[in-house]
């Protein structure tokens, strides 16, 4: 069935009335987005934090009376905002019987999610989605329950590095994430095919982003690593906006130029107030297969300086190896495939540092800032 017509849509919302103003939700401008694509139909509705409260029977009539629409096959009404991101004390979710006061601010998405990490760089090609995907089966294989999402949108790595080619199912509406090697995981790779060129539109990657976080039954979780798409685009934004981040690990290459880029990263997640977990030196020397002789290609130890100098945590290295490449490729990460290998040892003390760092954070006072020095 073709997909609903946005003006059909938008008939329908202007039965729901305003309870303010009295006027229909269209006419009263609360109709931020409404974007419609495979039957899914996303909706942001803009209000403040003192109206959320009154504003969640008509988020709810929303998605009820869409639901009725012809081709539609499922709803997503959001409420959104115009305010700064989260803060830092958002850190953890409150405690459940605080859940629907909206006076108290909290994660709008992933609430059961204790702490949503945002693995990123200021520049592709440094390994995110490596890192991202060998820390999270480390963390995984360290008793964590552990949820991988890929916010890149444009192009997803989670099919081909956790060797996943099939469609999540769905249960009451909401998709069901694919386990693999411990962890569960989404990704848009899921769900579209291999080959479709994804143009997306600004709106779009956010709506397809908060989809797979909001309808997603992803069920109480540790940590959720967030494989990030380089820059700092849409998807930052959304991230920054929508969820609480407890904090992102930079991904850098020893590259004077890619260093330069972790700066940006870490500027970036310092103005949205999400703390620096810490950076990862990537592809930070190489050890030949055949003699095994340590050779610093792009020099060693920029990364290390870099973060002293911007006053955030070195979380640890990782050598080029072949094997790590050949391992991706064949869809079994390197700490799952051979859990002994120094490869595997390296992400593994990453991801316990990552821990470590979390669990400080998260016993911390919450006035307590992380000292983030940026020159
Ligand atoms: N430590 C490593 N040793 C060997 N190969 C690596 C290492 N880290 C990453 N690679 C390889 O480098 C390529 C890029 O890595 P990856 O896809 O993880 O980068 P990315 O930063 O996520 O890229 P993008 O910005 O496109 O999302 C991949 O082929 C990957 O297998
Ligand atoms: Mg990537």
């Amino acid at each position: 069935m073709s997909d609903p017509t946005p003006d059909g849509l938008q008939a329908a919302l202007r039965e729901i009335k305003d309870p303010a103003s009295g006027r229909d939700i269209v006419a009263a401008g609360l109709v931020e987005g409404l974007q419609v694509r495979g039957g899914l139909v996303h909706v942001s509705l803009l209000t403040d934090r003192a109206h959320a409260d009154a504003m969640e029977p008509v988020r709810a009539e929303v998605e009820r009376r869409l639901a009725r629409e012809p081709g539609v096959k499922n709803v997503a009404a959001v409420l959104t905002a115009h305010r700064p991101g989260p803060t830092r004390q958002q850190q953890l979710p409150p405690p459940a019987h605080e859940h629907g006061h909206a006076h108290a601010p909290r994660p709008a998405l992933l609430p059961e999610v204790r702490a949503v990490i945002a693995v990123a760089s200021g520049k592709g090609g440094v390994g995110k989605s490596t890192v991202a995907v060998n820390l999270a089966v480390a963390l995984a294989q360290q008793g964590r329950r552990v949820g991988l999402l890929d916010a890149d949108i444009y192009g997803p790595s989670l099919p081909r590095l956790l060797g996943l080619s099939r469609q999540p199912q769905v249960r009451n509406e909401r998709m069901l994430p694919l386990p693999a090697w411990g962890l569960q995981a989404m990704s848009i790779g899921f769900l579209v095919e291999d080959e479709t060129p994804m143009i997306w539109r600004g709106p779009m990657v956010m709506s397809a982003l908060e989809q797979m976080m909001g309808q997603v039954e992803w069920g109480p979780l540790d940590i959720m690593v967030v494989d990030m798409p380089p820059g700092t685009g849409d998807a930052q934004l959304t991230m920054a906006q929508r969820v609480s981040l407890a904090g992102a690990v930079i991904v850098s290459t020893p590259q004077d130029i890619a260093l330069a880029d972790a700066r940006r990263g870490v500027r970036m997640f310092e103005r949205t107030r999400v703390p620096v977990l810490g950076l990862v030196e990537n592809m930070s020397y190489f050890c030949c297969p055949n003699c095994g002789h340590r050779a610093e290609i792009f020099g060693h130890g920029g990364a290390k300086q870099e973060a002293s100098r911007l006053g955030v945590d070195f979380l640890g290295e990782v050598p080029l190896l072949l094997d790590i490449r050949t391992a991706s490729d064949a869809g079994t990460p390197i700490v799952a495939a051979a859990p002994q290998s120094p490869a595997a040892q390296a992400f593994g003390a990453i991801a316990a540092r990552v821990r470590d760092r979390l669990e400080a954070g998260a016993s911390a006072n919450a006035a307590a800032f992380p000292k983030i020095v940026v020159s």
